[in-house]
């Protein structure tokens, strides 16, 4: 790299957070010189490390061979048959733990439900059993589109089970984006409900499967559940009940004897094209890394309350609500509803009804809890907390101190995960019991994971020198490719940085070991030959005591090349003045040097997020370049933040 290709890091982050004793007294690995013996074993041999792993999983048939790596194509635990999900279910009735709680789910309006593994079971053979009825077969592509409600977790299991792919389309997007992944997919059936709850307001999510099957050839049926009573149209012969269907069928569903390398689920996720791109995940390889990252990661045991607070939809929805903490045999808690509904401190009541003991949310989320003040938790008794996550973002380090002390009560360790809809798992990540936490730092790479910081050559970094984050070895949860497109998966993927897996993420690893990552590659920017991550400025802007959240873009710029742009939203009760703007300016001089300081700052009420929470930096981008946004906007939560940024325009 020349000196304007390597990405700097300015920030300075010295605070240390080993592991509480009582915490590392009870936890899996609970030293650091065992965390360092696992993972150089499984570096050293990986084939080793996970076929003793993969022991601990029941296979109908053993698999012959760990893996077989054709670059990029992997194949994991060869010959292997198994299923998903009879490993998440009857194989914890089997080990007498049938009686357990699986889910427990509260409802935005309030109701509950709570379901014992046998419970699970039973019910998801029964939704199995409908889809057999409907004419599903093992390889057919099912479109689920639900709301969080315990249906979507049973047909997403009932898919597993009979060897269908689900395909999952996050509740809150348009007619338009399920078409598009309808189409790509070919599916004949869409599982939905009449609507689900959103702050008070029924998300309409039939209606929107029926504009969008007005372009969809393939869709034969339509199952749905009825959540929310609003009125809906109805199509005889393609639309079924699910409370007709589903609840007169037999329990009893054997589990489809799956190939390790079947398809599990496709996950779209967005590309820079715009074109979503139908993430491929298989069956052996995503249960055993799944289930055992969510195990040590979180720390998982028997007694857990676990409530990880994203949407099935999303990733992380998939991995550690479903798959990973159901075969760790936990009690998984769901809700419905919105974090505000009805004020916001609905979160931490939950905590506090149901006793959660680990609690696992995003880095957005939690700088929106802080806007609304350090009151609002204080209010409740979340003493059963022990552990804390944050996924989906760098969380800066404000945001995670204030984590550690108002919501962990300064006792619980903060894993701070960071994966891809493409790793299928947690692949950087603090071990709660042996980890040295450092806000803002995802610390780790967990067992067979070989990361490394290079440049584009390959070659690796050296300490605290930014670069480009890739994965130097295949791992088991790891993405089998672009459905109906190799040649993309291809090139997206693998020839970036020539032989490893490209994460398209800026990182740097400190003189510990630690992997700090700076935001994705195409937010990094070059200003007159620096090049500076947008999530350190970001970071440095969050750090001021009015500020609630930033997001940092670059514009051109005549001289400098590049010029920073921030948009700042202000916590309550703080108003945006001149002198706020150059305390703000001088803040960022202070914290990282006058280098990064934006060019521009605007004030506003709210900022531009996808509906998974990530802000939409690329739509800043354009506003502040040229005014306007003419972008691709499917994924933008609420339009009205466009507007009103506009209105904000620099005077
Ligand atoms: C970002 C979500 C920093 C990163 C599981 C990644 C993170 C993208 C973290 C994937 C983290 C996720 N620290 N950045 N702990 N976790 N990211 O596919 O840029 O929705 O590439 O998967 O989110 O987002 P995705």
């Amino acid at each position: 790299m020349t000196e304007s290709q390597t990405i700097q890091s300015s920030m300075v982050e010295t605070r240390k957070f080993p592991p509480p004793a009582r915490f590392a007294s009870q936890a899996h690995i609970n030293s650091p010189a065992e965390y360092q013996r696992m993972h150089r074993l499984s570096i050293d041999d990986p084939e080793g490390y996970w076929r003793e792993t993969a022991k601990s999983f029941v296979w109908f048939e053993p698999f012959t061979r760990v893996l077989k790596w054709d670059p990029p194509h992997a194949q994991w635990f060869v010959g292997g048959k198994t299923n998903v999900a009879y490993n998440c279910l009857d194989v914890q009735i089997d080990r007498g733990h049938g009686e357990r709680t699986a889910i427990t789910w509260e409802g935005e309006p309030g109701d509950g439900v709570t379901l014992t593994y046998r419970q699970l079971r039973d019910r998801v053979g029964q939704c199995a059993n409908a889809l057999k009825s409907l004419g599903v077969k093992k390889g057919d592509i099912v479109t689920l589109y639900m709301p969080m409600v315990p249906e979507l977790m049973i047909a997403m299991l009932a898919c597993a089970r009979i060897g269908a792919p689900h395909s999952i389309i996050f509740g809150g997007f348009s007619a338009t984006a399920i078409a598009d992944r309808v189409n790509d997919a070919k599916s004949r059936i869409i599982v939905t409900a009449d609507g689900g709850w959103r702050r008070g307001s029924v998300v309409p999510l039939k209606q929107n499967v029926d504009e969008a099957v007005k372009s969809c050839p393939t869709v034969q049926h339509v199952l749905v559940l009825k959540r929310c009573e609003n009125e809906i149209a109805w199509t005889s012969g393609r639309d079924h009940w699910w409370h007709e269907l589903v609840d007169s069928q037999p329990a009893a569903c054997p589990p489809e004897r799956c190939d390790s390398e079947d398809l599990l689920f496709i996950l779209y996720t967005s590309g820079t094209t715009g074109k979503p791109k139908g993430i491929m995940h298989t069956t052996g390889g995503y249960m055993v890394y799944t289930a055992h990252s969510a195990k040590y990661i979180f720390d998982l045991k028997p007694d857990d309350v676990y409530w990880c607070t994203a949407d099935i939809g999303w990733v992380t929805g998939h991995s550690y609500i479903t798959y990973g903490p159901l075969q760790n045999g936990v009690n998984v808690f769901m809700y419905e509803g919105a974090p505000n509904h009805p004020d916001w401190g609905r979160f931490w009541d939950i905590v506090q009804r149901h006793r959660v003991t680990i609690f696992y949310t995003a880095p957005t989320a939690i700088r929106s809890f802080m806007r609304q003040g350090d009151a609002i938790p204080a209010k409740y008794d979340m003493s059963s907390l022990r552990l804390l996550g944050s996924v989906g973002e760098p969380i800066n380090p404000e945001a995670w101190m204030w984590y550690h002390t108002r919501i962990g009560g300064e006792r619980c360790p903060i894993v701070d995960t960071w994966w891809q809809t493409e790793t299928g798992g947690a692949m950087i990540s603090p071990l709660p019991g042996c980890t040295t936490l450092k806000p803002g730092c995802a610390t780790k790479p967990f067992f067979g994971v070989d990361v490394a910081v290079v440049d584009q050559s390959g070659k690796e970094q050296p300490a605290n020198t930014g670069g480009f984050l890739v994965i130097r070895k295949p791992w088991p949860a790891m993405l089998r490719g672009i459905y109906g497109d190799m040649e993309r998966y291809r090139n997206q993927y693998w020839t970036q940085v020539p032989g490893f897996y490209f994460t398209a993420d800026a990182c740097r690893r400190d003189e510990d070991g630690n992997f700090w990552l700076m935001g994705r590659v195409d937010d990094v920017i070059n200003i007159s030959g620096h090049r500076i991550g947008t999530a350190e400025v970001e970071s440095a802007l969050v750090s001021h005591p009015a500020v609630a959240e930033a997001a940092v873009v670059g514009v051109p710029h005549e001289i400098k090349g590049q010029a920073l742009a921030a948009f700042v939203a202000l916590k309550r009760g703080q108003t945006a003045s001149d002198d706020l703007k150059k305390a703000l300016l001088d803040h960022v001089t202070k914290e990282i040097g006058a280098i990064a300081r934006p060019e521009q700052i605007r004030f506003s009420e709210a900022l531009p997020k996808t509906r998974s929470g990530k802000i939409m930096r690329r739509l800043l981008k354009e506003l502040a370049s040229t005014g306007e946004v003419k972008g691709d906007t499917t994924t933008l939560e609420d339009f009205g933040v466009i507007a009103s940024l506009r209105e904000s325009d620099e005077g």
